[in-house]
């Protein structure tokens, strides 16, 4: 059984820059625990990895979450009584049986387990999931005044405003973490 193909609520909210990123995704934390599932989707450099480090604090998780990309799991062990994060990259996976592979549900009951790429492949492992979107926000490249048109010394590539949208399925996520 999984959670099925609608959600029961989902959410939108913009941060304007990674430190933004990281310190909603660590409120997010507080409300997840042993067993939870997160697929996050986005473009390469929406902020999957990003978002992932302030799970990680918020969870209290060793440090040092880097994009997995050429190693498929990273496991994080908690400091303290905490769960554990286990961090997948599942760019290169082509199907479920690859998953299936990677073993991960003999982690997932002691450990937060987050996808990145996860659509279409991961949903199986558990009967909830919380999928996070992250978008660049509309009016980054080639908005008016944007840097199309030559250089723009102003651009700093860490406080771009990105929308992150998040949809809660199954029974563990009838009701939406308050957020706000
Ligand atoms: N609002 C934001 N949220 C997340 N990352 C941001 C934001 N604004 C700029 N960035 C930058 O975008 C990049 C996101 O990279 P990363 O998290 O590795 O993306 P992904 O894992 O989706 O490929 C980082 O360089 C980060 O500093
Ligand atoms: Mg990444």
């Amino acid at each position: 059984m999984t959670g099925g193909a609608l959600p029961a609520w989902e959410r939108e909210y913009r941060t304007a820059g990674a430190d933004a990123t990281r310190g909603f995704a660590e409120r997010l934390a507080g409300f997840l625990g042993r067993g939870d599932l997160l697929l996050l989707t986005g473009e390469l450099g929406a902020g999957k990895t990003t978002f992932t480090q302030g799970l990680g604090r918020g969870l209290g998780v060793r440090p040092g979450i880097i994009s997995p990309t050429f190693v498929l799991v990273r496991q994080h062990p908690n400091l303290g009584d905490g769960p554990d994060l286990v961090h997948v990259d599942a760019y290169r996976l082509g199907s479920e049986g690859e998953i299936d592979d990677i073993d991960l549900e003999s982690t997932m009951d002691r450990a937060v387990t987050v996808v990145e790429w996860g659509r279409g492949l991961v949903e199986h492992l558990a009967e909830s999931r919380l999928e996070v979107v992250l978008l660049r926000a509309v009016g980054g490249d080639g908005a008016p005044g944007g840097s199309g048109a030559g250089l723009d010394f102003s651009a700093d590539d860490d406080d771009e405003e990105r929308v992150i949208r998040i949809a809660g399925y199954g029974p563990r996520w009838e009701q939406a973490p308050d957020l706000d």
